[in-house]
Parts: structure tokens; sequence; C-alpha cells
């Protein structure tokens, strides 16, 4: 028997109201903020993650979906949103547009992770990106809408976790505290750790694990090591988030699991929960890079949010989505001149606009009943060899058991009007 590979599932049409409920969200979010829509390929050429997601970290080191194509490219099957985003930028000439350039997406995320709950292979994110600025009032408006966001779903108990790990100017020397502080800590690390002192000293700081955290806690803060520019720049931020209403708090272990983060990072995660690998979504500012891949410098920033946790917590949260329309038409018959107009009465209700569905093959009234009733139908129209030759259909109430007789001409327009 096959089976979904491992880390993926198949969202069955009971789940979906859940996925057209966070979609209707965002969409209506991604209006409200002046945001327009874009969707890339879910691929793309290997180099490209590489050296936006940095090769020091767990995603290029060990999670890219990635194989040779026919003609021998290597290629990635995209294990986030971003880059393949700035490349579009980039071979588009949208520096060309009024700046920044707002864009949003919902797209299939690859990673080959060890999968657990909320950690899957292949994941959905809802991710929206503003390019082209490095105003402090552009972090508060992407932040302000990640917020926005989850209040649009009725999710409550989350927090905001902010933090800034700098630019090219200030990081290097914190970095150099960084690895001076946990080498005289390294016994306690780790295996992973101790590769990540010299790798990627940054992602010390989010290890979950526990020997791991007692060090993370007193280990030099990226904030108190900024340049004034960059200090400036969180300062601005957090006025405005103030100005906006928005709580935030600020944790100086939050640094994202991607190379390409400049200055502000951010995290929403369900209180209580933080350093839990639960975070609802992330984002940051990538101010370096557009350029790093070949476009003029062009600050930017954005978020991403995953779809499946988001479904975990509204389910958990007991969130009523919209309930499904129960609102199909069955039609029932009887014999096969009876079948005949069931069939043509389906398409007519359909070319009405009137959700309808047949029953097929040669069953007593008593099984199409039962299946109208499975399916939710609102009513069933029930056609035999008497109604036939009269000109006329049965049409029955579901939910009440009550039926008449109504003219075939009419009835089109009895349901059309929802005139019963
Ligand atoms: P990320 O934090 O790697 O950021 O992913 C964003 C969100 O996707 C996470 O907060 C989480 O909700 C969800 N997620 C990540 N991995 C998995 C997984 N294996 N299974 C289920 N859900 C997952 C990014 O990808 C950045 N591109 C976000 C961004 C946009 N930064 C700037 N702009």
């Amino acid at each position: 028997m096959y089976k979904a590979p491992r880390g993926t599932s198949d969202i069955l049409p009971r789940e979906q109201g859940y996925w057209r409920y966070i979609e209707e969200k965002a969409s209506s979010l991604c209006q409200l903020y002046g945001y327009e829509r874009i969707d890339t390929p879910v691929f793309e050429d290997a180099r490209l993650f590489i050296r936006t997601i940095g090769p020091g970290t767990d995603i290029v080191e060990k999670q890219t979906y990635s194989f040779e194509d026919r003609s021998g490219q290597e290629m990635t099957l995209r294990p986030e949103g971003t880059a393949p985003i700035c490349r579009a930028y980039i071979e588009h000439g949208m520096h060309n547009l009024p700046q920044p350039v707002r864009l949003y997406y919902f797209a299939s995320i690859f990673r080959y992770e060890r999968p657990q709950k909320g950690r899957y292979r292949q994941h959905q994110q809802f991710g929206f990106e503003a390019l082209g600025d490095d105003d402090p009032a552009l972090d508060a408006e992407v932040i302000d809408m990640a917020w926005q966001f989850f209040a649009f779903l009725g999710l409550g108990g989350l927090s905001l976790l902010l933090n800034s790990i700098g630019c090219k100017l200030c990081r290097p020397n914190y970095l150099e505290r960084l690895k001076g502080y946990y080498s005289e800590h390294v016994y306690h690390l780790c295996q992973d750790c101790k590769g990540r002192l010299v790798r990627n000293p940054l992602r010390l700081l989010d290890c979950k694990k526990p020997s791991c955290q007692g060090v993370a806690q007193s280990a030099p803060r990226s904030t108190e090591h900024l340049c004034p520019h960059c200090k400036e720049h969180f300062e601005s931020v957090m006025r405005y988030l103030f100005l906006l209403g928005i709580p935030f708090e600020k944790n100086h272990r939050l640094v994202r699991g991607l190379d390409y983060y400049k200055r502000t990072v951010f995290e929403i995660q369900p209180q209580g929960e933080e350093g839990a690998q639960t975070a609802l979504g992330g984002g940051g500012r990538y101010d370096d890079l557009i350029e790093e891949l070949g476009g003029r410098p062009t600050p930017a920033i954005g978020f991403a949010a995953g779809m499946e946790r988001i479904v975990l917590s509204i389910r958990m949260q007991g969130i009523a989505t919209a309930a499904p329309s129960s609102s199909t038409v069955f039609v029932a018959y009887l014999g096969e001149g009876a079948k005949d107009e069931a069939v043509k009465m389906t398409a007519a209700l359909r070319r009405t606009g009137i959700s309808a569905i047949s029953s097929l093959g040669d069953r007593s009234l008593r099984a199409q009943l039962r299946q109208a009733n499975a399916l939710g139908a609102a009513y069933a129209l029930i056609l035999g060899e008497e109604e036939v030759a009269s000109g006329t259909v049965m049409l029955r109430d579901m939910a009440r058991g009550e039926q008449k007789r109504v003219s075939m001409d009419g009835v089109v327009s009895i349901l059309d009007k929802g005139n019963t």
C-alpha cells in the first residue's frame, strides 16, 4: 500500500474549510495593507538558496530537497519563499516600480525535517514582503500586519518577540564577543552547538537543548552591540510599535534560522511556549539580500506564517470557521426514462448557478435519499415515470422530510429564488 510520504499529508475535503478561512482572512488583510499577490515556481536553481539562506544553516546543510534535472542543472524545491521573491524582483526590474514594492504569496515549502506535530517535510506558508525601503516605519507596518493577521483569524494567547541582530558593520564585532563567551562554556554545549560555534555562532542562541539554554541566557546581547545606525533604527521600530499599540517582548535569543537577516527580526508564538519549536510565523529585515543576488542595493523586510500550525491552533482554540454550505440539490430518479430527465435537470440547475448532484446507476429510492442525506443536500428532486409523464417533479425538503409536487418547468426558478 502506498502512503503519503513521511512528513506530508493530504488535506481532505472536510479540512478544507480551515484552509479557505485562513486564505480568505489573509487575502483581505493584504488588500487592506496594499499588498499584491505573486507566485513563483516550486523549484529554483539550487545556488539561489545556498547563497541566500546560508551554507552553514540547518536548512541548507540538512534539509533541502535537491535534484539534478535532465540537463544536469542542480535544482532545489523551494525551502522558503523570500529568496525567490528577491530573484523575481531583480528579474522583472521591480526597482522601476514605486518603492517599496509590497507583495504576498501562498507557497508550498519543502524541508527535509524530522517530522513531528507542527513540523513537516512539506508545509504551506502565507507570507508578505515589502521591498525597497529601510524606513523603520515599514518594519512597524510589516509587524503590525503580521499581528493583525492573527487578530483577523481570532487567535488569542500569542506573544510577539522582537530583536535586532545588527548589520554587516556591527555584527562581526558582536559575533566575536559571542564566540569568546561560548568558548568559555563549551563543555556545557550539545554536539550541534559545538559545530555552530565554528560555523554559525548566532544560532547558538536559539538552541532548544536545556543545557545550552542556560548558557544562552547569560550570553552577550546583540542589542548591546549595535552600531549607532542600527541602534537608532531599532529604537524607532519600537517607538512605532508603541504608537500602534502592538505589544511586543524584546528577546535577545531570537536570531531566526536563515542567514540573510539584518537588524529587525521578529516571531509570533503561542504564549508560554517560547523556546519550543512552535512559532506560528516569523520574519525580519534582509537589507543586503537583493544586492547579494546581483541587484541594486534594496533594503527589504518580510514575514511568513506556517498554515498547518495555524490550522492546529484554530482547532485547539475552537474557532468557528464558516460552516460548509449545504445548498446542494440531489436529483434522484426511478427508471431509464426518468434518468434522462434527471441528467437534463441537473445540468439546467447547474447552468442557473444552483449546486446540483445527480444520482447514478440503478438504486432504490431509499438508497438514493440516504445518499442525499449523507451529502448534506438541502433538497432532493425525485423523478419517476409518473412525474415524467405529467411534466412534474417531487421536491423534497431534506431537513423537514416534507415533499410536494411542482411543475418541471418551474422547479429551477423555485429553487433559484429559494422560494420553496
Ligand atoms: P521560517 O521561520 O523558516 O521563515 O518559516 C516561517 C513559518 O513557517 C514558521 O514560523 C512556521 O510557522 C512555519 N514552518 C517552518 N518550517 C515548518 C515545518 N517544517 N513544518 C511546518 N511549518 C513550518 C521563513 O521561511 C522566512 N522566509 C520568513 C520571512 C519572510 N522572512 C522574511 N520574509
